[in-house]
């Protein structure tokens, strides 16, 4: 596979790119011709035989667990639980009588997801991998792997990892649904709205000089920032502001809409960015009354919304994809905030200051 950057200047900006090329991969590799999903049938069973699955992982890969949740519990009918792996190390927590664990890792080399990892099999539960790298520590050491096929991820900020762990385990997902015969899992075509997905990043990827001049007008001096959102765009946000902070060194806080006003809304004053992240009609106006609260208070209110739910005023708009799938299509232009943010301050984009692409320390 091609690891030259080409003529893009930075990594990152290629991989933020080949996402649209990643989601049409994945549905090659995991939808098969007859419309059922391509997951091997001991990962479904495996699943289905939990009665709680742990999603364990770090950093950008965390957040992809997040945003996979919903989806997880909606189709597979069990509860999802979320697990930081450094913390996870020290003790478990008390655990379900059949716990089924995912571990999250894009390079699978994670050492605090390790750690995790190797108390799972002391104690004999079964585990699932998924990674973008085959024959990784994490792939060889967990019972099951699921491959992101998402080519090598250079930038130490995760793009494509992000987005490709979300699509496939909506493969596992659907597969989980189907064999249990749901009916909610059989009517989502999962090939169709990871298609529609494709086409949405490749219409925000067209629309990369719009964030550019956001960027210089409100990001290029501030020395903080807040993403807000409500159900699945909360997740997106704390996503969003790893990223920004990651590269861009703007200490930026992703926060949940509604609880902005408990406390966190006295840091805001004169022009503090306040980008709010709307896809979901249930709480759009609550999340559209907490953007009036920011400004009301100074903030520069910057809206990231998805078609249908847009109004005239705002930022940016994203087209339309499935409910589950929104972490992925509302992500994107978040991601590109952060390389435009890193590269209008001049900042090594790919190579941050003080991280590094995998952690195998503890
Ligand atoms: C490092 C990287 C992050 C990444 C995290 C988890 O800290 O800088 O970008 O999200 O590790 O990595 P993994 O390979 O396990 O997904």
């Amino acid at each position: 596979s091609d690891i030259g950057k080409g003529t893009y200047p930075f990594y990152m900006l290629k991989e933020i790119d080949e996402q649209p090329a990643v989601m049409r991969k994945l549905i090659a590799t995991y939808a098969g011709e007859n419309g059922l999903m391509k997951v091997d049938p001991e990962i479904v069973k495996a699943v289905q035989e939990s009665d709680r699955l742990y999603i364990i992982a770090a950093g950008t890969s965390y957040n992809a667990g997040y945003g996979s949740k919903m989806m997880l519990e909606a189709l597979t009918e069990t509860p999802v639980e979320l697990g930081v792996a450094s913390e996870w190390g020290y003790g478990m927590p008390l655990l379900s009588k059949k716990p089924f664990f995912i571990f999250l890792s894009q390079s699978g080399e994670t050492a605090d997801s390790r750690q995790v990892l190797l108390k799972v099999n002391e104690l004999g539960y079964p585990s699932l991998t998924v990674t973008n790298v085959p024959g990784s520590t994490l792939s060889r050491e967990a019972t099951y792997t699921m491959l992101i096929g998402a080519g090598p991820e250079i930038a130490v900020a995760s793009t494509k990892a992000y987005t490709g762990q979300i699509a496939t385990l909506a493969f596992l997902s659907k597969a989980v649904g189907e064999s249990n015969g749901l009916q909610i899992a059989k009517d989502f075509d999962l090939v169709k709205e990871l298609s529609l997905v494709a086409q949405s990043i490749e219409a925000t990827l067209s629309e990369k000089e719009k964030i550019a001049k956001i960027v210089e007008k409100n990001l290029l001096t501030t020395r903080n920032a807040f993403y807000i959102g409500r159900k699945m765009d909360y997740f997106v946000a704390m996503e969003a502001s790893l990223k920004l902070k990651e590269i861009s060194y703007v200490q930026c806080e992703g926060f949940a809409a509604g609880e902005l006003k408990h406390g966190t809304i006295s840091l805001i004053e004169k022009g503090t960015p306040v980008l709010a992240l709307i896809s979901d009609p249930s709480v759009a106006a609550h999340t559209r009354g907490n953007v009036m609260e920011v400004v009301s208070r100074g903030a520069s209110a910057i809206v990231i919304a998805q078609k249908g739910l847009e109004q005239e005023s705002d930022d940016f708009v994203v087209s339309k994809v499935h409910p589950w799938l929104t972490a992925i299509s509302m992500v994107v232009p978040t991601q590109i905030f952060a390389y435009e943010t890193s590269v209008q301050r001049g900042l090594d984009v790919d190579k941050p200051r003080n991280l590094a692409k995998a952690v195998t320390v503890e």
